[in-house]
């Protein structure tokens, strides 16, 4: 490694770094981090703290989970490449795509199409979704619909579908014919509706309002995310997902599950649609299948689907997708070793109970600090604070203040995510009530650091 005066010398100077201004990147140099072990990190200055972040809503297992270090090591000697385009597999994602139709049986999904990330899962199933009404012979089905808020990664497919206009504006023109409806925000929604229940209610009639208005025989799809996650972690009322599951089967569209932060545990349950108690008819994975430790990501597809592709005798069924590291071999044995780990620590368990003890705490700093607005969480270790100017007006707190409330919870032990005017914690699921102690009393110094 090259000396610390080096790296710090040369830190953002000749790189771009993604979700980031480059002059600003330049002015404020990010942490660098050296080092990972357990929950916890290291910076450049040898300051460790605890991982509120967990990677990128990735690192679920934590960074020393040595199973799928060791796995990824093995299969690098054994073959370290290997296509799986039409005419050749490896031995590894035939392996995988059996456990996978084991752990997503009762979502109702038994076949996978392997990426390399979220966003190509998301671009995957937003493409299966028009070819499936195509194969059926519905070839008008090709428009989307989504949640205003939603975030669905950065091809432009997906950012065609994103409800946040800071992923859009500067890339348009966008996809034509996505359409996107209210966010189940209670504590901003265009209905100045605060009970969660009434909400979903007006959201979910603006759904069936838009599928009528642009005809039900042109839609694909709707997408969505079980729990709104970069979108500032928005946990939609329990009724949402069963309703817009109804409203999609009466008009024949396909519900797409965007589960890429949410499957393998994180909401306290295997997969966000089981959560909600319901079955998508494609749902998109990546981040944690492999622990953080590989690019790699695979759209389940529920077997209703899988037999039209299946079953297709004109040739439309046909892939015309895929990526040349989709069922990468390494993936593939980095993807096995973590769902073991992750069976064998039930860690949905542990994500359900620290997420409630992390919810708790940060509703109980909500009293002791005017800033925070609203709090959300609640379904496992996915939370945010949103900070406010004034309660009142609900004005979005200034750049400036939480900046700093980063850099003083930063040195008081944690690390947190900013992402607008909230502060997004998405830690390890196997953290303990230490952990979550930890980042709790450094928020809680970096609110008083505020002054
Ligand atoms: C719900 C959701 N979908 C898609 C993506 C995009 O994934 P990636 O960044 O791996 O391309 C993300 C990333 O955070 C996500 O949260």
């Amino acid at each position: 490694m090259k000396d610390e005066n080096f790296l710090k010398e040369n830190n953002a100077r000749h790189l771009w770094h993604p979700m980031a201004h480059p002059a600003d990147s330049i002015s404020n140099p990010p942490d660098i981090i050296v080092g990972g072990e357990g929950v916890e990190i290291t910076d450049v200055d040898g300051h460790r703290t605890v991982d509120g972040v967990g990677g990128l809503w990735n690192v679920n297992l934590g960074y020393s989970c040595q199973p799928v270090k060791d796995a990824i090591a093995a299969q690098l000697d054994r073959l370290p490449y290997y296509s799986i385009f039409r005419g050749t597999t490896n031995d590894l994602v035939i392996e995988l795509s059996w456990m996978l139709k084991d752990f997503f049986e009762e979502d109702g999904l038994s076949r996978a199409f392997f990426t390399s990330g979220g966003s190509d899962s998301v671009e995957i199933a937003l493409r299966l979704a028009r070819q499936y009404h195509k194969v059926r012979g519905e070839s008008g089905r090709v428009k989307y619909l989504s949640l205003k808020k939603g975030y669905h990664g950065t091809h432009t497919l997906g950012a065609s579908v994103n409800g946040n206009a800071n992923f859009r504006t500067q890339y348009e023109p966008l996809m034509p014919g996505c359409y996107h409806i209210p966010a189940p925000y209670p504590y901003r929604n265009p209905f100045a509706e605060t009970d969660p229940g009434k909400l979903a209610q007006k959201c979910l009639a603006a759904l069936e309002d838009e599928i009528n208005f642009q005809g039900p025989e042109t839609i694909a799809a709707f997408i969505m995310e079980p729990v709104l996650g970069a979108g500032g972690v928005i946990p939609p009322h329990e009724s949402l997902m069963p309703g817009v599951r109804a409203l999609c089967d009466k008009h024949g569209i396909l519900l797409i599950a965007d589960e890429v932060i949410t499957a393998f545990g994180r909401t306290g349950a295997w997969s966000g649609s089981r959560l909600w108690g319901v079955r998508p008819d494609l749902m998109c994975t990546a981040k944690a299948i492999t622990n953080g430790y590989f690019p790699f990501g695979a759209v389940m597809v529920s077997d209703e689907v899988a037999e039209v592709f299946e079953g297709d005798k004109s040739g439309k069924g046909a892939i015309g997708s895929g990526y040349t590291y989709s069922g990468h071999p390494v993936g593939a044995a980095a993807a096995i070793a973590c769902l073991k780990e992750t069976e064998r620590l039930q860690v949905k368990d542990n994500a359900a109970a620290r997420g409630t003890q992390l919810f708790d705490g940060l509703t109980a700093l909500k009293e002791k600090y005017e800033l925070i607005g609203d709090v959300r969480g609640g379904h496992g270790l996915m939370c945010a604070i949103e900070l406010v100017a004034d309660r009142e007006s609900k004005t979005p707190i200034d750049k400036k203040t939480i900046g700093a409330l980063h850099r003083a919870t930063y040195e008081n032990g944690a690390m947190v995510r900013v992402s607008g005017n909230n502060v997004i914690l998405s830690p390890p699921l196997v953290l303990n009530s230490k952990h979550v102690d930890t980042i709790l009393t450094a928020l809680d110094a970096g609110f008083a650091s505020l002054g």
